[in-house]
């Protein structure tokens, strides 16, 4: 059962047609009665939404098409109401073991409105992935997932990718943009740092950050918490004017306040409210106490401002009040040049418990409040637009929809605004968690607890002084502190699935072309684990590959043209981190092929890595590892051709110096975090030399009792492979391949590596190499 979300529409029919012609039935939610503007006030929509959403759903599409700001927004806010009625049916579809998704339609630019390709007020729908991202956080059985379709991209184009989508086994990439082209896109936190990274750096270098004493700086929420430390660290390099804005009303100190510190308010706010007569409750003495240091606080600001040479003013306002802010502002219409939007409110509650008047408050500051201030700004004469944004929406966070939907939809209107005013300096600047602000110190220690490392203070404040460098001039959207999810992910394996996936195209791959034994191209072996681990890994966010058990070539891959039907991964936890995996070629009837099969053990965090038990220092001088391939002891081709140099050859031992590039290869669909199938291929190369040496002919692999994964094998660089451990049969020899650092830290070691010997393999072995080689 899959249920459409939408508000009419051609796509809409297109999506019911298009499921519906894969054998699902629809049901259809048609949205389009709601009033323009979201107000919170969702008794009648929630009504609704409950009783189309309960029974059984395998899948929720969500369709949104939002042509102006309020329509954009509600429908956001919308689909964060969906999500929470979808939850718990998706949830029991997930829990019998089938797949249960919720996904969300855009028609932006094909980058999830990243690109700037559409105006603002529609750019903003792509805010719901941040709250794709925090479901998939909150509900980890459900595969979610926002993509974003170019709306330039042909009907029958847009449906297919979306049941291309909806069916795909990788449940790390939560949001996907589909191209004019048909290229799929995803975002993907850079490695993006500021030159100032620590506290101790600070003051290394000031940038040229481009305000004088002519510029007006609107600063919302400027006054008090973290924006206002970045407000009192840009005012040391500016002597530009900062208007602040906040909605605590500023007075002179009362007397019973004066003299008094904040640890003391409390105290003193009872005896006030005692000499009044009145009776304090805790809720009063809270509010007056917290009012007194909010005040304290902005006063500091402006004088810290004041003293550092620039100019300051604060204005109690609520942003979200479009006539408040329009007649505080009109005095300065004309003299504002840059906006920096620091307002924000959070209102956490997991998406089951999310109500519309939480939605409304965070979008109201972070959305609404933003437009208020640019409806009364001259966008021409705007030199600098900055957004407060969060690592909540970047990578999702439980408890935070609408925050982070909120955050997400600022960076796609900061993308547009950017297309649409390039001499603007327009930055989005997604934050990870402050140790101040917002962050409180209970949430300090829940942080703490989970390892993420807190932004220093100081270091922020300094990182948004260095984005007002002319450097930095183009940055739309960068991410300061860490790129981790500040949600612990402790999710059980993903259930049963397979993976379905057509290798075919793979056979003109140049790094195929180095492996053909006799004719034709054969998968390699290390293709066939690591086609396994890579999609088991996107199944398992956040885990990898660390060990893998009984891997067996029941019968390779031989692209002869005659590989028809199409393969299949089918996966199965057999234990807390453990699956049982196999790739199969559908024959359309009969039973499938088996091709290769293993147990994977898979694990959140690294496995420490011995050191091998004597050490083996590069060799120097001249390379001769190249004759392995030369004389037709391997068939390998210049790109796999990475065994440097025998560095020792006797019948219990072989060592060998490595070092080949690791080329990519099938968009990296084979290869793992810790695998990669062109360098693991050295790892059953040298038992086949050793093989070569004991039984006299060519060899091939047919299997590995255990690899242990500790570390990538490196690209480019040297590293040492032993085989030894050697087992000697008639026509087969088992050994242990271990790959070592320079320094004898064991990357890899495959234990019970069996290699088999046929008369007819030594011929195939030379017509490889004369086939590579010219001859
Ligand atoms: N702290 C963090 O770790 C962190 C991480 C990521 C992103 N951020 C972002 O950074 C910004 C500041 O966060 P913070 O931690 O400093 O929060 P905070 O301590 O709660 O400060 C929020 C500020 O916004 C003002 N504000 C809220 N609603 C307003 C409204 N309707 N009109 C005018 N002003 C309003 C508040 O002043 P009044 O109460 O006086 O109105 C206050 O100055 C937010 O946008 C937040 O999303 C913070």
């Amino acid at each position: 059962m899959a249920v459409v979300a939408d508000r009419g529409g051609d796509d809409a029919e297109a999506i019911i047609g298009g499921l519906r012609a894969r054998g699902w039935t629809v049901r259809r939610m048609e949205l389009s009665g709601s009033p323009d503007v979201f107000d919170g006030a969702t008794d009648e929509l929630e009504t609704a939404l409950a009783q189309h959403l309960q029974g059984r759903v395998d899948l929720c599409v969500n369709l949104l098409d939002g042509q102006t700001w309020d329509t954009s927004v509600r429908q956001v806010a919308e689909t964060i109401l969906v999500a929470k009625h979808a939850v718990a049916s998706l949830t029991k579809t997930a829990a019998a073991g089938s797949r249960a998704g919720f996904v969300t339609v855009t028609r932006l630019d094909g980058g999830l409105g990243l690109r700037g390709g559409r105006p603002a007020e529609e750019a903003l729908a792509g805010g719901v992935g941040g709250m794709v991202k925090t479901l998939a956080c909150e509900s980890p059985d459900v595969f979610c997932r926002a993509l974003d379709v170019d709306l330039g991209v042909d009907r029958d184009e847009f449906v297919a990718a979306l049941l291309g989508e909806i069916a795909d086994a990788a449940t790390d990439t939560t949001e996907v943009g589909i191209d004019i082209d048909g290229v799929r896109w995803t975002v993907v936190p850079g490695s993006y740092r500021h030159a100032t990274a620590h506290r101790d750096e600070i003051g290394s270098g000031v940038p040229d950050i481009g305000l004088g004493a002519d510029d007006v700086l609107v600063v919302t929420g400027g006054a008090r918490g973290v924006t206002a430390l970045c407000v009192r660290a840009l005012a040391q390099h500016t002597q530009a004017e900062f208007v602040l804005l906040g909605r605590t009303e500023l007075a002179d100190e009362p007397s019973w306040v004066q003299g008094v510190a904040d640890d003391g308010l409390k105290a003193a706010a009872i005896e006030e409210i005692k000499a009044r007569g009145e009776r304090p409750t805790p809720r009063e003495v809270e509010r007056r106490s917290r009012d007194q240091i909010a005040q304290r606080e902005i006063r500091a600001t402006v004088d810290a401002v004041r003293q550092a040479g620039a100019q300051a003013r604060y204005i109690a306002v609520d942003v979200t009040d479009d006539d408040a802010v329009a007649s505080a502002l009109a005095p300065l219409r004309d003299r504002i040049t840059g906006v920096v939007h620091g307002a924000g409110v959070l209102a956490d509650a997991h998406l089951t418990d999310k109500t519309g008047d939480e939605i409304d408050r965070v979008f109201r500051t972070k959305l609404t409040g933003l437009r208020t201030i640019l409806e009364v700004t001259d966008a021409d004469a705007l030199r600098h637009l900055v957004l407060f944004t969060s690592v909540a929406g970047l990578l999702g966070n439980a408890g935070q929809a609408d925050y982070a939907a909120a955050n997400e939809a600022l960076c796609r209107l900061a993308a547009s605004w950017k297309r649409r005013h390039p001499e603007c300096h327009v930055t989005a600047i997604d934050w990870g968690a402050w140790d101040g602000g917002m962050v409180t110190p209970q949430l300090r220690e829940v942080f703490h607890a989970r390892g993420v490392r807190l932004l220093e203070p100081e270091v922020g404040a300094q990182a948004f002084v260095e984005q007002f460098g002319s450097d930095r001039a183009d940055d739309v959207c960068v991410l300061v502190g860490e790129d981790k999810s500040l949600t612990a992910g402790d999710e059980a394996l993903a259930a049963s699935f397979t993976a379905h996936r057509d290798i075919a195209p793979l056979a003109g791959d140049p790094v195929l072309g180095a492996h053909v034994v006799g004719e034709h191209a054969v998968l390699p072996a290390t293709f066939g684990i690591g086609w396994m681990i890579h999609v088991v890994e996107r199944a398992n966010p956040g885990r990898r590959v660390v060990e893998a058990r009984d891997f067996q070539v029941y019968k390779g891959i031989l692209f002869d043209g005659s590989l028809g039907g199409g393969q299949h991964v089918a996966v199965e936890p057999a234990g807390d981190a453990t699956v049982k995996v196999s790739v199969r070629t559908d024959t359309g009837g009969a039973l499938p092929v088996l091709h290769y099969a293993a147990t994977l053990v898979l694990s959140a965090s690294s496995v420490d890595a011995p050191v091998f038990t004597r050490s083996y220092p590069l060799g120097e001088g001249p390379e001769n590892g190249l004759d392995i391939y030369r004389n037709a002891v391997l068939f390998h081709g210049p790109l796999l051709q990475g065994l440097r140099r025998v560095l020792h050859h006797s019948d219990d031992r072989l060592v060998l110096e490595c070092r080949l590039t690791d080329t990519p290869v099938g968009s990296g669909a084979y290869r793992g975090e810790l695998h990669s199938p062109v360098l693991a291929d050295l790892l059953l190369q040298g038992p086949s030399v050793h093989g070569n040496r004991l039984l006299g002919q060519a060899s091939l692999p047919l299997g590995f009792g255990r690899a242990e994964y500790f570390a990538a094998l490196p690209g480019d660089e040297p590293f040492v492979l032993i085989v030894d451990d050697v087992r000697q049969a008639p026509a087969a020899i088992t050994v242990t391949a271990t790959a070592c650092d320079r320094r004898g830290t064991v990357l890899q070691r495959w234990h019970d590596i069996e290699m088999v010997a046929t008369p007819e393999m030594s011929e195939k072995f030379h017509e490889g190499t004369r086939r590579w080689s010219g001859e």
